[in-house]
């Protein structure tokens, strides 16, 4: 088992990059995220009725675990007018999410919420759920325990019919980073 002091060390390591880095982190992920938004637009626009691509209701609520800064997943969604959500545990990192998607908001109805939380302590309010739960590049670091009381809370914030999407990387790709990915 991974120790909670390199579980600790990673989470820093980790965050430290996405957020005192983020020009090195988009460069490195680069390819990664178009493909992920190729697959997100596809379940906003499936290529004909026929397709087997699951598809989003158009009044769609999208609860975003991990948001970051809103780019390029938020803003996404927001654009298209669809409910968004999006949750974080960085408090200036929600704070930079909000200015960049109230920019692109669609209409005044259209709901918004950034919320500054630890994902194992956010609730929904009450009698909200979602059509489509993302988890994008979010659970290197999480230990496989805290991952699983997640898919859990994720089931049950779902609306019958909705959407989980997970993208994440192989752990080989970061053998050479000892401490990310190991055992996780
Ligand atoms: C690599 S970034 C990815 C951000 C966004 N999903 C994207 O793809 O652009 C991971 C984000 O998850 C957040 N995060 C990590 N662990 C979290 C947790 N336990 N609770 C809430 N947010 C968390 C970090 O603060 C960071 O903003």
């Amino acid at each position: 088992m991974i120790s909670s002091a390199i579980l600790g060390e990673a989470r820093t390591h980790y965050v430290t990059l996405f957020h005192n880095d983020t020009q090195l982190y988009k460069k490195g992920y680069e390819n990664n995220y178009k493909l992920i938004m190729k697959i997100l637009n596809s379940i906003i626009s499936p290529s004909d009725s026929t397709s087997q691509t699951p598809s989003l209701p158009a009044n769609a609520h999208v609860l975003d675990v991990g948001c970051g800064q809103g780019t390029p997943v938020g803003s996404f969604f927001v654009e298209k007018g669809l409910d968004f959500t999006g949750i974080d545990m960085m408090g200036s990192t929600i704070e930079g999410a909000k200015t960049e998607l109230e920019k692109r908001r669609q209409n005044p109805n259209q709901k918004l919420l950034l919320i500054h939380t630890e994902m194992l302590e956010f609730e929904p309010p009450p009698g909200e759920t979602y059509d489509l739960i993302l988890a994008i590049h979010l659970f290197y670091h999480t230990p496989v325990a805290e991952i699983k009381a997640m898919l859990l809370r994720f089931v049950h914030w779902l609306k019958p019919g909705g959407l989980f999407f997970i993208a994440s990387s192989l752990a080989e790709e970061f053998q050479d980073r000892k401490l990310w990915a190991e055992d996780v």
